[in-house]
């Protein structure tokens, strides 16, 4: 009895050691076969009961199966063990329950917005878009338009001008001149653009800023022809109880000209920070056209007339957004941009 429990003690803490330090499932199914299978010292052991006295035996084999059964738990908890480590290695970051990220579809920038609102509103009466070039000629920028390359317009402050005598256009009234000259009227056009400024880069202006001119030319326009177009477009645009001003004003390329105002969204009218108390927001410069400019691009101005306008999406999706300043449509952060997304 005294060397079956020596023996038996000497197998426990040997396969105790072994199965615990396994270091794969193989080492581990090697100790299994060494310690619990048929040839193992303990299968042995347990063999040799019968060769004890007879009143030792039921202890003897309980301390055996105390043993053995030890030995399956040590298998069992050192395989969970491995398994466990080994899911570890091969994917340590990845936590299976984090929730799916959401694609950011990307959204339309809120100045594309406002262009392609207002210019739906104009094709609704028979305007149709057009385009220009960004690099533009002092021709076209501005001789076709009536302006002298002596106006203070064209002082180097306003416009950047780029080598070979070409310049970036400083505003997308040039392509009133180009379409004029290859089309004959009656001319309804909207023409969506960006324009450039040497302009400081603050809450209110941006070097690089979109404008959408509108031009309409035929026999017989009139000045009433020209406020009602623009009133229609306000009450489309702002809500049936937007009002208009027009105050005079002057460009080179209409007479007589006008800056149109509409009353403020924000108070109504009776003045707030947004429109500096006077109750009304600048949206336009407009004008009738001008008879020099139809001479320029060789129209019959006793025949023709017309009026034109430009405007400034930013500006103007900053009243519609209640955005406070200008150059968050140009800075690109997601953050902001992404709140002009369609749902
Ligand atoms: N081109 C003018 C500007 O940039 C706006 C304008 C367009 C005025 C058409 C009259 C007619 O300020």
């Amino acid at each position: 009895m005294a060397d079956f429990l020596t023996n038996l003690r000497e197998v426990e803490e040997e396969g105790a050691e072994v199965i615990g330090s396994a270091a794969t499932l193989d080492d581990l199914e090697n100790a299994r076969i060494e310690y619990l299978g048929r040839k193992a010292r303990l299968t042995q052991l347990l063999r040799q009961l019968p060769e004890l006295p007879v009143e030792e035996r039921p202890s003897a084999g309980a301390e055996a199966n105390t043993v053995k059964r030890r030995f399956q738990d040590l298998l069992e908890s050192r395989s969970a063990e491995i398994r466990a480590q080994s899911r570890a290695r091969e994917a340590p970051e990845f936590d299976p329950t984090l929730p799916a990220r959401a694609r950011w579809r990307g959204a339309r920038h809120p100045c594309t917005l406002v262009i392609n609102e207002i210019c739906e509103i104009f094709r609704e009466i028979g305007f149709v878009r057009a385009r220009g070039p960004e690099v533009e000629t002092p021709d076209y920028n501005f001789i076709k338009l009536n302006t002298p390359l002596d106006h203070p317009a064209t002082d180097e402050h306003d416009t950047f001008y780029l080598p070979g005598g070409l310049l970036l256009r400083t505003h997308t009234s040039p392509v009133q001149a180009r379409v004029m000259e290859k089309t004959e009227p009656p001319i309804r056009i909207v023409v969506p653009g960006m324009c450039y400024r040497r302009d400081p880069f603050d809450a209110s202006h941006a070097p690089a800023f979109e404008q959408i001119e509108g031009l309409a030319v035929d026999e017989g326009i009139t000045f009433v022809d020209f406020k009602a177009t623009i009133n229609y477009f306000v009450h489309r645009f702002f809500g049936a109880d937007a009002s208009t001003r027009f105050r005079p004003s002057f460009f080179p390329f209409t007479e007589p000209s006008a800056e149109i105002d509409v009353s403020c969204l924000l108070c109504g009218g009776d003045g707030c920070s947004a429109c500096k108390g006077t109750g009304w927001l600048e949206i336009m410069g407009a004008g009738m056209v001008d008879p020099a400019v139809f001479e320029n691009v060789g129209y019959d101005p006793e025949r023709y007339t017309g009026f034109a306008f430009g405007m400034g999406p930013a500006r103007i999706a900053m009243l519609r957004y209640r955005v406070p300043d200008i150059r968050l449509f140009y800075e690109g952060d997601v953050r902001f941009l992404e709140q002009f997304a369609p749902a």
